[in-house]
């Protein structure tokens, strides 16, 4: 007798949660919800590892025949409702939904009601009946589904919803505006409320065709007019305003992320420009230059660690070696023409190879089997080989530096030859050319393949005066 008053207490709760699921899903637009209420949903992702657990045993065991425990099924739906009504709940804090939360509510209010469903023909006596065992495969199926949208909504939606146009870290040496430098900023301080899962004011910036729709206020950005663009407006607001973007206890942007924005849009917001396009002279050259400079101690911080002792030990009268900042394995290396050399000097610097990254030979006699201990030097930066008997076949060798930005290789037998060395080498900035053999003709084409490449080559008495005062260990 008991048994049944339970049963009925049971009874009567899962209808109640099935007409109240079906009621918010139904109404969802016209419910508004109290701040208690949103609180409870938090409880979402905690609480549905049991109703799947739960109802996975309960199916396992009706599929195989076996009786299912009537309170196992009692606690197995009930669990499900709730966790779905919670769901509800949560899903509330999202003002419009994406494709992934939408089916993944959708499919979890269905897992529910059918469970439910299952629990009412279990109570009627239909347990074995065969439309049963349908609904026992039809939940495994809707589980299955349920889960991996949900899996999408809390973790993909970075990566599952919008792949194509995630940028990789490193900004190309002739970026695109939007796609490297724009759409970065936004990425990393807009996205996360402004995608296709959560369109906080209706705006979607994960593309630039979403970017220019705008929001629930119509377009946000006036390409020309920054100051007329509903997206800088905000920028600007002070941190306090509700309409400040992004909105307070969020990482803001920095002055120079908001002028790069500002400065894109003055320039007419194009998805196509790349940074060569620009004049040198406009701003946003500068700004994005500055940009693209990388963390010096991210970029050392995977160099192999080195002692000071090891240092002691290299150093010598003529060998300076020191740490480039105080906490870096990142060392400048510094030779100084001895009265007798000895290749052994440049061939022992092996045990650190790897942590090289500025080395200065500049006037030593050095020969090919150096420079071929040299070229294996991977994250040497800054290279000063000018003053030495170094000749194109030398110069052959040093193509494997990829990390090389600045070489001085000036008042060499060099020819028109190393041109082609010069450029592969991918992340060259800066060469010191002049009182070689190279020709003007040569440098031209130079300057044509690696727009971004300053070169010294003497043409200017001017500069070359200044490169030659600034340059460390010259003694004409
Ligand atoms: C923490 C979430 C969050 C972040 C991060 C965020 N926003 Fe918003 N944004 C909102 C909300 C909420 C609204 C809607 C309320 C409103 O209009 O103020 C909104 C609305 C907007 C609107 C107005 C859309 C319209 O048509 O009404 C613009 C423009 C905007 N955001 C730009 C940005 C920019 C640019 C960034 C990045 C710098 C950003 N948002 C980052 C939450 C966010």
């Amino acid at each position: 007798m008991t048994q049944t008053t339970k049963n009925r207490w049971a009874d009567y709760t899962i209808l109640g949660l099935s007409v109240f699921l079906i009621f918010c899903l139904l109404f969802e637009p016209f419910i508004e919800l109290p701040n208690l209420v949103s609180w409870l949903g938090r409880w979402h992702p905690l609480v549905l590892h049991f109703p799947i657990v739960l109802l996975l045993i309960a199916i396992f065991l009706g599929l195989t025949g076996k009786p299912v425990p009537r309170l196992l099924l009692i606690v197995a739906v009930l669990s499900t409702l709730i966790t779905a009504i919670l769901g509800f709940f949560l899903g509330m804090d999202v003002p419009i939904k994406g494709d992934l939360l939408f089916w993944h509510q959708l499919l979890g209010g269905a897992t529910a009601l059918i469970a439910a469903l299952w629990y009412g023909l279990d109570a009627i006596g239909l347990e074995k009946a065969m439309y049963t065992k349908v609904l026992q495969v039809v939940l495994i199926g809707l589980i299955a589904f349920t889960g991996h949208y949900g899996g999408m909504v809390t973790h993909g939606e970075e990566f599952l919803a919008f792949p194509t146009e995630e940028p990789d870290d490193k900004i190309p040496e002739n970026p695109i505006v939007y796609t490297d430098i724009v759409f970065r900023i936004l990425d990393d301080k807009c996205v996360s409320c402004h995608n296709p899962n959560k369109q906080k004011g209706e705006l979607v910036m994960t593309s630039f065709d979403k970017l220019l729709e705008g929001g629930e206020d119509g377009p946000i950005l006036v390409a020309g007019k920054p100051e007329e663009s509903e997206m800088i407006k905000r920028l600007h607001l002070p941190m306090e305003d509700e309409d400040h973007m992004p909105p307070e206890g969020k990482n803001p942007l920095q002055e120079n992320e908001i002028a790069i924005l500002e400065q894109w849009i003055a320039l007419g917001a194009s998805d196509t420009i790349r940074l060569n396009q620009l004049p040198e002279s406009e701003p946003l050259v500068s700004l994005i230059k500055e940009m693209m400079v990388p963390d010096p101690s991210e970029k050392w911080a995977k160099l192999p660690k080195v002692a000071d002792s090891t240092l002691q030990n290299l150093a010598s009268d003529y060998l300076s070696v020191s740490r480039v900042a105080s906490n870096t394995e990142a060392l400048n290396v510094v030779i100084f023409p001895p009265p007798e050399y000895h290749p052994k000097t440049i061939t022992d610097l092996k045990r650190i190879a790897n942590n090289i990254v500025a080395l200065d030979l500049s006037r030593l006699p050095i020969s090919e089997t150096e420079i071929s201990v040299i070229a294996t030097f991977a994250n040497l930066e800054r290279l000063e080989v000018d003053k030495t008997p170094i000749t194109d076949s030398g110069v052959e060798k040093l193509a494997s530096l990829e990390q090389l930005e600045l070489l001085k290789i000036y008042d060499t037998k060099i020819t028109d030859k190393s041109i082609s060395t010069f450029k592969k080498l991918p992340n060259l900035k800066s060469l010191y050319l002049y009182k070689t053999e190279v020709s003007e003709n040569a440098v031209a084409d130079l300057k044509k393949e690696k727009p971004n490449l300053l070169i010294n080559d003497g043409i200017d008495k001017e500069t070359q005066a200044f490169f030659v005062a600034t340059d460390s260990v010259i003694n004409p």
